[in-house]
């Protein structure tokens, strides 16, 4: 296994992207921290100052949706002045130019942004990401099946001023799959046929920590593929990768790509 971004490692991993007839790309929330969006765990991770179990359960929007609401309103606003960096710009173009797949981890919408920019005003479809745990920018209703996009500011200064159904009138929650729920059935399964479908798999800022995501590389590893992983850190999955780029995605995937 490589472990070091020198040029023979890089030329390695360039070999595998040139050589792979379909790419499955699985991102983590490193891939915005160029960006400036915040990352769970680590030195300045969410979850440093955050306890999920307050804010990301379906027990916690039951207990407390103000404050539930108030951490996602603060979390929506901060992401939407942050751009994408030429590490989804990178991975946008793999999407476009090839058989490949991006899923991600990521609420943050950035994956669709940078698609649409480097797809300047063509198809940029085959970039739109899998979004596994659902999408700061979408709710749904607590009671009937209303779903929608949503990109306003939350007003959480009480229970009443929170977003409501406009179909039915009751409470609205963040599209968003917390801990203790269960992934979209069919969007897992889309998930799991692209891992096992890939001849190569490239993991880039996730921590590897959090299932089934984390599990998706060792099936297209499992399968016969190949995997290369983009991260500062050593992860759960470093020992599985074929090559370690332990670097900046924003610096790393422009230099697999030849920028
Ligand atoms: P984590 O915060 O757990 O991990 C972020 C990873 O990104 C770490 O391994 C960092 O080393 C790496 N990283 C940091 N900066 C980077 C950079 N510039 N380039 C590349 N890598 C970098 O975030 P996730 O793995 O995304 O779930 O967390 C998984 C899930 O746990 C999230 O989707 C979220 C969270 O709780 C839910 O909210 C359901």
């Amino acid at each position: 296994m490589s472990t070091d971004v020198n040029s023979e490692v890089m030329a390695r991993a360039r070999g595998l992207l040139e050589d792979a007839a379909r790419v499955f790309i699985l991102t983590g929330v490193g891939i915005s921290a160029e960006s400036g969006v915040p990352t769970f765990r680590g030195e300045d991770g969410l979850w440093r100052s955050y306890r999920p179990e307050e804010l990301a359960t379906p027990q916690a929007f039951r207990r407390d949706p103000r404050l539930v609401w108030e951490w996602y309103g603060w979390r929506r606003e901060k992401v939407s002045k942050c751009q994408p960096n030429p590490g989804h710009r990178a991975l946008a173009r793999i999407a476009l130019d090839r058989p490949a797949r991006i899923i991600t981890q990521n609420v943050d919408g950035l994956h669709e942004v940078a698609a649409k920019l480097e797809a300047g005003g063509a198809d940029w479809e085959s970039a739109s990401p899998l979004e596994l745990h659902g999408s700061l920018f979408r709710v749904r209703c607590t009671e009937c099946g209303f779903h929608g996009s949503d990109r306003a500011p939350v007003d959480a200064t009480d229970r009443e001023s929170l977003p409501s159904c406009p179909e039915c009138g009751a409470l609205l929650r963040p599209d968003i799959v917390w801990f203790g729920e269960a992934l979209e059935p069919v969007v897992l399964a889309a998930a799991f046929d692209e891992a096992r479908e890939a001849d190569l798999c490239l993991v880039v800022g996730t921590s590897a920590v959090v299932q089934p995501a984390a599990s998706l590389p060792r099936i297209t590893s499992e399968a016969g593929g190949f995997v290369i992983e983009v991260n500062p850190q050593p992860t759960p999955l470093t020992g599985l990768a074929d090559v370690a780029l332990q670097g900046l995605a924003g610096v790393v995937l422009p230099t697999l790509m030849g920028d």
